[in-house]
């Protein structure tokens, strides 16, 4: 249907123009992160001060999906309260698990696109890669 269309379009557009693509400064953080099913690695770069994520890219190989789906990340979580950051990581994997999003007042933007997804249990892993390894990176940031 339309909406399926236009969410295709969507991650072709993030696949093809990839949203911050590259590396950041010495300083960041890097984590590094595989998808064991495929072996495909991506890795992200935060920069994250006074709980906010001051800047987020991403490098790496894999899959359109996996690919797109960091694009949406970073730039949905760029410039954004850790907190918020890691509210939607939560949100984002329960539209994985194909659970009604509680939306609450946090704008998804292009990351919608990427619901389909969860109707395909293979790549929901594409879909979550890039999510999994900005949490560990906060994580990792907080201790
Ligand atoms: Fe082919 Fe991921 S794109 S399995
Ligand atoms: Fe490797 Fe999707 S097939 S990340």
């Amino acid at each position: 249907n339309n909406l399926d269309t236009l969410y295709r379009q969507v991650i072709m557009d993030h696949y093809k123009n990839p949203r911050n693509k590259g590396a950041l400064a010495d300083e960041s953080l890097t984590i590094d992160m595989n998808n064991p099913t495929c072996g495909d690695r991506i890795q992200i770069h935060l920069q994250v001060n006074n709980g906010i994520v001051e800047d987020a890219k991403f490098e790496g190989e894999g899959c359109s999906i996996s690919l797109s789906s960091a694009s949406m990340m970073t730039q949905a979580i760029k410039g954004k309260p850790v907190e918020e950051a890691l509210k939607m990581s939560k949100i984002f994997s329960n539209m994985m698990l194909g659970e009604e999003t509680d939306q609450e007042d946090i704008d998804l933007g292009d990351i919608e696109a990427l619901q389909g997804v969860s109707k395909f249990p293979a790549r929901i892993k594409c879909a979550t890669l890039a999510w999994k390894a900005m949490e560990k990176g906060v994580d990792e940031n907080s201790r």
